[in-house]
């Protein structure tokens, strides 16, 4: 049944499993040769450092210790982030791209290189229109993000919503491909933004294509940008 909040486009790939792992695959796609996440593609020579100076890591900026990604879809951001040495909790609302997510963490958790970062995240099958009003700022609190039954309110928010089907480079075809056919366009995106900015307590960032309008029509406070992709900062109003 088609979700009314997906535009869902022609080319269906299901999720299957392959010794044990699940992977998204289309008609004629040999066992094995399906999509999943893999964060190690991510591993920098000189970890964070590296990070810092790319587009993402001068938008998340030195302060910030506590993330939600709203929208995490393969959890590649989600591992930036953590990599970065932020506290991150991930949401994916749909159901074979949490599948996929799911198990990128667990691959990390149990991999030399990757398990430190990966110890920083924590995920969520759900939505983030659900999710942003339950972040709850408390005072005094000194427990890492996501311990908490009732979130605290993070540091950052960062959105990246499906855009129309069209996407820069920075990822395998293939996986953008998959994405697409799987959840579409997120065209009930726009609403987020007013929820993230009021839920955090610094900054929103939103991770656009790079000639893609703002999300909602609303100007970013900064934009750094990227070589395909650019991310709109914008101050966030929680206390
Ligand atoms: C462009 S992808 C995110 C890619 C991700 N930044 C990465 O690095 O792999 C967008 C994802 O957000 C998810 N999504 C969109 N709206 C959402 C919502 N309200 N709550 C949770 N997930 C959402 C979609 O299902 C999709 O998987």
């Amino acid at each position: 049944m088609k979700s009314p909040h997906k535009e869902t486009q022609a080319g269906v790939w299901t999720l299957e499993d392959f010794q044990g792992q699940p992977e998204l695959r289309q008609a004629g796609d040999k066992p094995g040769t399906g999509v999943r996440a893999d964060w190690k593609s991510l591993r920098l020579p000189d970890g964070a450092n590296s990070l810092r100076n790319q587009p993402l890591g001068r938008a998340v900026g030195k302060d910030i210790r506590t993330a939600v990604d709203a929208t995490a879809g393969l959890g590649y951001d989600t591992y930036a982030l953590a990599l970065l040495g932020v506290q991150v909790l991930a949401w994916e609302r749909d159901a074979n791209v949490f599948a996929l997510l799911a198990n990128a963490l667990a691959r990390s958790q149990s991999d030399e290189k990757l398990s430190a970062a990966a110890a920083r995240i924590h995920i969520e099958h759900a939505s983030a229109h659900t999710r942003l009003p339950t972040l709850r700022t408390k005072v005094g609190f000194t427990l890492p993000l996501f311990t908490a039954r009732e979130f605290v309110a993070p540091d950052l928010i960062l959105l990246d919503p499906m855009f129309g089907g069209e996407r820069g480079a920075a990822k395998p075809s293939k996986e953008i491909q998959a994405l697409t056919a799987t959840v579409g366009a997120d065209v009930d995106a726009d609403s987020l933004l007013d929820m993230a900015i009021a839920a955090a307590t610094q900054r929103v960032i939103v991770k656009r294509a790079r000639l893609a309008p703002p999300l909602a029509g609303r100007e970013p406070d900064w934009v750094i940008k990227g070589k395909l992709l650019r991310f709109d900062v914008y101050r966030a109003g929680a206390l």
